[in-house]
């Protein structure tokens, strides 16, 4: 059966903080036995084709979950009819996004953390110029986003 929700996690260049939101979704909904369709993208084309940053495959892999295989790709028109949410981890994808939506979009666009009582506006912070710390923050925020998204969906 196809899923009747499907989401797209958007951030700059798709390596660093929308891979682990990706996996974060995916992990959080097929431990809830939820069935969503889940990928990620970038605004951004610098990364196109490339694997996650290094340091997003070892946080992820730390928490059981093996992201070596995604591949980094940018946001394209057909995206905004292909998913029902597209969800930016922050405020400029999210501004980023709305100026590129085609007209036909049926998406509903948001922020990720708009999911999360209490952080609804936040960002997820961009931790490429930061150290492992940061990511481990990452993983925090995106993590809680995607156990609000399927505590709503089941
Ligand atoms: P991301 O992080 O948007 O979380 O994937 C970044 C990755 C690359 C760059 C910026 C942010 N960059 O400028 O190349």
């Amino acid at each position: 059966m196809k899923p009747n929700r499907s989401f797209l996690l958007v951030c700059l260049g798709n390596i660093c903080r929308s891979p682990l939101a990706e996996a974060a979704l995916r992990d959080a909904a097929a431990q809830a036995g939820v069935d969503i369709a889940v990928d990620s993208a970038g605004t951004g084309a610098w990364h196109v084709g490339n694997p996650p940053d290094p340091r997003s495959q070892a946080v992820a892999l730390a928490h059981g979950i093996d992201i070596a295989g995604y591949r980094a790709r940018q946001v394209e028109a057909a995206d905004y009819r292909r998913f029902t949410d597209i969800l930016a981890l922050d405020r400029d994808n999210l501004a980023e996004l709305r100026r590129r939506a085609p007209k036909d979009s049926t998406a509903r666009i948001g922020l990720l953390m708009d999911a999360v009582p209490g952080r609804g506006g936040q960002a997820v912070a961009d931790p490429y110029y930061g150290d492992a710390a940061g990511f481990a923050v990452t993983w925090a925020d995106v993590s809680a986003a995607a156990e609000a998204i399927v505590a709503e969906l089941r």
